[in-house]
């Protein structure tokens, strides 16, 4: 307990720069940006940032100065979790360890709750919940709402240029920089999306919006570049659809016989998927998630009430597993009988950079033996 308490201790000295209010912050972010600014104006290197392709597509707020400088892009964190984050202290190391000029942190939590020192032992998280968060029922319409708020206040900031959706079970793989080059090197999307035209989970009241044909299902862990970020927070079309049809039902009291009915369509794992299919993207995806996780095997796949993702507890983080995890290079899709080897911007790499579901003793196991 002492150790992780001394641990703590070195996170907060940290924070101050990135979570302080208001002014102090921006006073300072301003003088940086400017005297880099200044530095580089004449010099090769700014000639280097203007002349690259890589330009982001900024929101005209004002970020930016005139002469094209530019701060470095940013990965917004997106947390969804139910109250607190019971991993806090993992990624707490995480953020530590990175540049806070390159990371933004965002929670949807229950309506009212507050991310402060009485509810979390990292000042990273201190005042990053969401103002205007919902009441999410789990596997209803309101979670791809609230989804689609922490998408679109992560927008607010024309810095972040990747967004990563994460569950509070979710531990990072790897430290700050190389998840960061990982991200940043791919000009596409995360998005697990595959066929599954069997399990029924279509329902042909949502025609002619969505088609059969472009149903499409998938992890809810997901990573969207910029664009298709917007693409979800605009989206004033696909989503009322889910929302009017996708309601949770007592499933196995519901008289199957009835000739109209039709199973929960689980929005959380198709909306996304179906939306960017929809809007012809599926080009521009990497079609994987980056989030590990696995099923019980030992489970017949019908019993869908067991069907959960495996939690990992303490005995079961051993470092040999979690080495087996980082190494997976390729992802079996079953229903496609497609293989996917990991790729990064057309660079064969590991696949996962996070993984779920970790109970809080796994994931102290985790920290101790990196
Ligand atoms: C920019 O893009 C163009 C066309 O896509 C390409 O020919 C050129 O090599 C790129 N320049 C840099 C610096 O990557
Ligand atoms: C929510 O409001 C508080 C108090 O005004 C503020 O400090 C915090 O940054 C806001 N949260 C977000 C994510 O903007
Ligand atoms: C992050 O991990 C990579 C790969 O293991 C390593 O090469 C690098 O030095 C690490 N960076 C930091 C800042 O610890
Ligand atoms: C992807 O790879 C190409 C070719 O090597 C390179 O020009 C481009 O800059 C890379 N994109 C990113 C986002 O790194
Ligand atoms: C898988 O399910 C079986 C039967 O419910 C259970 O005994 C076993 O502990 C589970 N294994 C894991 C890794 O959760």
């Amino acid at each position: 307990m002492t150790k992780k308490k001394g641990s703590m201790m070195t996170t907060r000295t940290v924070c101050p720069l990135l979570t302080a209010a208001g002014s102090k912050v921006v006073v300072v972010v301003c003088a940086v940006v400017l005297t880099l600014a200044i530095l580089l104006f004449h010099s090769d290197e700014l000639k280097l940032i203007q002349s690259s392709n890589f330009t982001y597509q900024f929101r005209n707020n004002g970020f930016g100065d005139s002469h094209g400088f530019q701060p470095p892009p940013k990965i917004a964190f997106l947390f969804l979790t139910r109250k607190k984050l019971p991993l806090d202290f993992v990624w707490a190391n995480f953020f530590k360890n990175g540049d806070q000029a390159k990371f933004s942190i965002y929670i949807h939590s229950k309506p009212g709750f507050v991310f402060d020192k009485s509810t979390t032992k990292s000042c990273f998280f201190y005042n990053r919940q969401l103002n205007n968060s919902i009441q999410v029922l789990w596997g209803e319409s309101s979670m791809i709402e609230a989804e689609r708020l922490l998408f679109g206040a992560a927008l607010d900031d024309p810095a972040n240029q990747r967004f990563v959706l994460l569950s509070d079970s979710c531990i990072p793989l790897h430290n700050f920089s190389s998840t960061y080059s990982y991200l940043m090197s791919s000009p596409k999307s995360f998005v697990d999306s595959f066929l599954n035209v069997n399990e029924g989970r279509y329902n042909p009241e949502m025609l002619p919006i969505i088609s059969q044909e472009k149903w499409r299902k998938g992890s809810q862990w997901i990573t969207l570049v910029r664009k298709h970020a917007e693409v979800v927070v605009n989206d004033a079309i696909i989503f009322p659809v889910f929302k009017k049809l996708c309601k949770k039902q007592e499933v196995d009291k519901i008289v199957i016989q009835k000739e109209k009915y039709h199973p929960n369509c689980i929005p959380d794992e198709h909306y996304l998927q179906t939306l960017l299919s929809i809007r012809g993207l599926e080009n521009e995806l990497e079609r994987r998630t980056l989030t590990y996780s696995t099923w019980n095997s030992s489970i017949p796949k019908g019993d869908k009430r067991s069907w959960h993702p495996v939690t990992f507890h303490h005995p079961d983080a051993t470092p040999l597993r979690m080495k087996e995890i980082k190494e997976i290079n390729h992802i079996d899709f079953e229903t496609e009988h497609r293989t996917e080897w990991c790729r990064v911007n057309s660079t064969y790499t590991s696949c996962f950079l996070f993984a779920r579901k970790f109970t809080p003793g796994a994931a102290l196991r985790i920290l101790k033996n990196d």
